[in-house]
């Protein structure tokens, strides 16, 4: 039942293979979808040629470089989808960042830079990404963020990416509100810890992934591939009556109370 064929997904935030994204692109390949990769261009170009060789698999129809900090580039990304593709049905955002500096220590020392930064890529990129989406996206269409527990109780280390994933969180219920009269929706997974590029710049991961194996229902955390699996549901019409929800794949670990 789960059927995404002739559905066009564009994704971004693929960096290497542990990458969330990267689960979530195989699940929907699998699934049947036409792929748009995106990747970030730096000027050591350390990004283009691991994710080109890594997603080459998946046979990507569009691939191009995307930084959500530059306005040209997010524009260009959107008008090769216009002509590869006219129009498209799945927009996966995949993606944060915040300083290491900002990732450890006292919450009240963060500087107003890496406040600004890592609220700027971390979760204004998903309504400027929308903003521009939502005239070229079909109806049924379907939007998916990656949100954690850490938006919404305090997680030692996770300090402003915590505020920025709250900001994310509520961005997704007013943009599903918005986008709700064209039929497209938009939703949140609540991952828990994986092992990733950007959650080794948390301190005490691998405690927090410890305890999260104790404490948790199912005692252990989640894959990529099981978030990929729910990102597939999302964006699939066997999800058609959800919308502006934050889902939790987390083995568990959210209705603990102890
Ligand atoms: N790994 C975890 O434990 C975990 C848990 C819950 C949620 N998440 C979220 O999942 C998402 C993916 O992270 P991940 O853990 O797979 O790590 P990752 O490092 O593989 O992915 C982060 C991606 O963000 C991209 N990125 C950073 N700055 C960017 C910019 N300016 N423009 C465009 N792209 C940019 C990077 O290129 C990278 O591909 C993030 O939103 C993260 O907060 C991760």
């Amino acid at each position: 039942m789960l059927n995404l064929t002739g559905k066009k997904a564009l994704i971004l935030g693929i960096a290497n293979n542990r990458s969330i994204a990267w689960g979530i692109a195989q699940q929907l390949h699998q699934a049947g979808a036409e792929l748009g990769i995106t990747y970030l261009p730096d000027p050591k170009d350390r990004y283009r040629k691991k994710v080109q060789d890594l997603t080459t698999s998946l046979n990507p129809s569009i691939f191009v470089p995307c930084d959500v900090q530059n306005d040209e580039q997010v524009t260009q990304m959107f008008e090769t989808v216009k002509e590869q593709w006219g129009q498209f049905d799945i927009l996966i955002h995949c993606l944060a960042f915040a300083g290491k500096d900002e990732l450890s220590g006292d919450f009240s020392e963060t500087t107003r830079e890496g406040f600004l930064r890592a609220l700027e890529i971390s979760t204004y990129s998903l309504t400027q990404l929308c903003g521009q989406a939502k005239s070229c996206m079909n109806e049924g269409g379907s939007v998916v963020t990656l949100s954690y527990l850490g938006g919404v109780k305090v997680i030692p280390n996770y300090n402003v990416m915590g505020v920025a994933k709250s900001g994310l969180e509520m961005s997704v219920r007013y943009l599903a509100a918005e986008l709700g009269d064209k039929n497209i929706r938009v939703n949140g997974i609540s991952s828990g810890p994986i092992r990733t590029l950007a959650s080794s710049a948390v301190g005490g991961i691998l405690d927090m992934i410890e305890h999260v194996e104790t404490i948790a229902p199912l005692k252990r955390t989640v894959t990529q591939i099981e978030v990929g699996n729910t990102a597939a549901f999302l964006c699939s019409d066997l999800s058609s009556g959800i919308t502006g929800q934050i889902i939790y794949v987390d083995a568990g670990y959210e209705i603990m109370g102890m």
